[in-house]
């Protein structure tokens, strides 16, 4: 069946080769010129910076006695980056283990038998590449399969691979640990943002009911990593996304307030959490939804799996009433009817990007 975001055609992407079965074919000792990023500053303002990046104890958030106190902390990671690395998550060693060796797994099959994922034409589901519209587009150096997970029956499975044997099974438990997760994260957030009672209520329930997708990006070792890209800058466009690294390569970036690529690193047990639109325009711009990319590594392969959580169309997207009141602010945002709405506007803006799609929604 063909998905489409009602009337919108953007949700599709045009076939290319795998990066996966460019490098193991050709070895290449250069960057093919499709995937030069010179129009990108890699080099300079760039930071390691692991010690500065805010850590979360959700732990400390469940237990009334630390709870004011963390959430400072959590207020302030998000006004400040709208990142942060999520310990003592509470989701079980074992469902995260089983996921992260099922998508090493399915990397590792033979690409004939990952080819029965592929994306079909007009849906960006499945596996291949994001976003790509045009034939002389610049490429990313990364496959990635992207599946939707919840709710079930938004699933398309004839797209969930059915090698490795468990990749189902750990594929249903993990995106169903990260909703809630996700739901719990999200109530927190609400409440470093002042929100309480009923309107707290509607947004933690509307992510326990939301929608999940679960992107799984595999970026090759690349012969030129400075010339090429893993992922281009962007914010996300969910609410919140929750993203696990399968290995110990770093790769992932966060633009800072001040404008500096600063390294994520992988943390052990960890998940990252990185805010995005919706929670922005829903925090009436407090809160950031920070630009972040992946870089690539000479040596190294890498794999992450990303689970962007939305709210359920129970929820309109706009600055959150409860904050309006409490602050006295004027609203900077226009108020969406929910999620799908906010999606569907995304992907049409998605033709012209030379203004940041928030920028759009601003009164
Ligand atoms: C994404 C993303 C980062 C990474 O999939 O949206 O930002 O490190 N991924 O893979
Ligand atoms: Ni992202």
């Amino acid at each position: 069946m063909e998905e489409k975001e009602e009337g919108v055609n953007l949700n599709w992407t045009l076939p290319v080769s795998s990066v996966q079965e460019l490098v193991r074919q050709r070895q290449p000792d250069a960057v093919a010129p499709r995937y030069f990023r010179d129009d990108i500053v890699m080099a300079g303002h760039h930071r390691e910076l692991s010690q500065g990046l805010p850590r979360i104890d959700l732990g400390k958030l469940m237990d009334p006695p630390s709870r004011s106190t963390e959430l400072c902390n959590l207020h302030s990671a998000c006004r400040q980056w709208g990142l942060f690395l999520l310990v003592n998550h509470g989701v079980l060693d074992e469902g995260m283990r089983m996921m992260k060796e099922n998508v090493q797994g399915f990397v590792d099959l033979p690409h004939h038998e990952k080819q029965k994922s592929a994306q079909k034409p007009g849906s960006l589901e499945g596996y291949g590449q994001a976003f790509v519209i045009s034939h002389d587009q610049k490429l990313q150096w990364n496959d990635m399969i992207f599946l939707k997970c919840h709710p079930a029956h938004a699933r398309n499975l004839d797209l969930w691979p059915k090698n490795p044997p468990e990749f189902r099974i750990a594929l249903e438990k993990y995106s169903e640990d990260m909703r809630k997760l996700a739901a719990e994260v999200v109530k927190y957030i609400g409440m470093a943002l002042g929100i309480h009672e009923g309107e707290l209520d509607l947004l933690t329930k509307s992510f326990g009911e939301g929608k999940y997708e679960v992107r799984m990006n595999y970026y090759p070792a690349c012969p030129e990593p400075e010339r090429a890209i893993g992922l281009l800058p962007h914010a996300d466009i969910s609410g919140i996304t929750l993203l696990t690294e399968c290995g110990n390569i770093p790769g992932l970036q966060v633009l800072s307030k001040d404008n500096c690529w600063v390294t994520v690193p992988p943390v052990p047990g960890g998940i990252v959490v990185n805010l995005g639109q919706i929670m922005e325009v829903y925090s009436n711009g407090t809160y950031r939804a920070p630009d972040h990319r992946a870089v690539v590594n000479k040596e190294k392969e890498r794999v992450s799996i990303a689970t962007f959580c939305y709210p359920s169309p129970s929820l309109p997207v706009g600055p959150s009433p409860q904050l309006l009141a409490a602050t006295g602010l004027p609203p900077i945002y226009q108020t969406l009817s929910n999620s799908g709405e906010f999606l569907q506007c995304f992907l049409s803006h998605k033709l012209d990007d030379a203004v940041p799609f928030i920028d759009t929604l601003k009164l």
